[in-house]
């Protein structure tokens, strides 16, 4: 995916620049946007990181994202969540220009990739790339097949639900206050689990042959302060019942940065399509 991503960024001559903010010190989200930098370095991006203190205003970030939206080398823009609790996620998200929203959180393109519109949205990455392991492990026909989300939060469950919907899937969505949670899981043809819980789903609860989408990445404090990384799937039972599952680390993980990658291609390429409009005169498309 990221190979194909390289070969057609060589093709086109147009070099992507992607700009990561990352506020305050946790430790997991700082692996999280090195990886994401080191990624975009790897295949010939350009990129630029920004890193805040926790103490960081509502009013300085928005000044630093105001900065990256009229910095015209800049052609995706991501700020890594969570943010410290005194600030927003969802305005955050608002204050990026959605043409540089390669997150696909800004409500521009949460709205337009949930009513399908032509006018195509950035679809968040982690979701988009469940899709993918979907697709690769069934075919492209998913049409009548029952999914089971477990977890709805903006970043995965809500639009993993939506992708799903969209391929014309029987879409159940769990979370904390579900009832007969092992029940309604076992009907599921397609799993997809991003609750944030270690090993909740355990493999009684698995239909035999389901494709099983583990997002968690959950640390695990080991020995001598080391940790390590679980799932939300207790993996060695689902593999016993399971015809796909993905695993943790190594499944979702670089598949989402496979998709952020792709995201800020397809914006910066817009970007240079727009920018040779504007030189023959068309109008720019306004989000106002
Ligand atoms: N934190 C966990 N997943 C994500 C993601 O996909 N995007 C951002 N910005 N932060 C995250």
């Amino acid at each position: 995916m990221t190979a194909e991503v390289a070969r057609q960024m060589r093709e086109s001559g147009v070099v992507p620049k992607l700009a990561v903010v990352l506020v305050g010190e946790d430790a997991a989200s700082a692996v999280y946007v090195a990886n994401k930098a080191r990624q975009a370095e790897r295949i010939g991006f350009a990129s630029l990181q920004v890193r805040l203190p926790a103490r960081t205003s509502s009013a300085e970030l928005s000044a630093v994202i105001q900065r990256l939206n009229n910095d015209a080398s800049v052609h995706g823009i991501l700020v890594q969540l969570p943010l410290p609790p005194h600030l927003s996620a969802e305005a955050v998200a608002c204050e990026i220009a959605p043409e540089k929203d390669v997150d696909g959180f800004h409500e521009v393109n949460v709205g337009r990739m949930t009513i399908r519109s032509s006018r195509s949205a950035f679809v968040p990455c982690t979701p988009l790339g469940c899709m993918h392991l979907i697709h690769r492990a069934i075919g492209q026909e998913l049409k009548g097949l029952n999914a089971v989300v477990v977890g709805k939060s903006n970043i995965v469950g809500r639009p993993m639900a939506t992708l799903l919907m969209h391929a014309e899937c029987t879409v159940s969505v769990a979370h904390i206050h579900t009832r007969n949670i092992e029940q309604l899981c076992r009907t599921a043809d397609i799993l997809v689990v991003a609750a944030g819980s270690p090993g909740l789903v355990r493999g009684h609860w698995i239909k035999p042959g389901a494709v099983v989408i583990d997002v968690g990445i959950n640390r695990l404090a080991g020995e001598a302060g080391a940790y390590r990384l679980a799932g939300d799937v207790a993996y060695d039972e689902a593999v016993e019942v399971a015809s796909f599952i993905t695993p943790v680390p190594g499944g979702v993980g670089p598949m989402t940065i496979a998709m952020l990658m792709k995201n800020t291609y397809v914006a910066a390429l817009r970007a240079k399509r727009a920018d040779s409009q504007r030189h023959v005169g068309v109008q720019p498309r306004s989000y106002g």
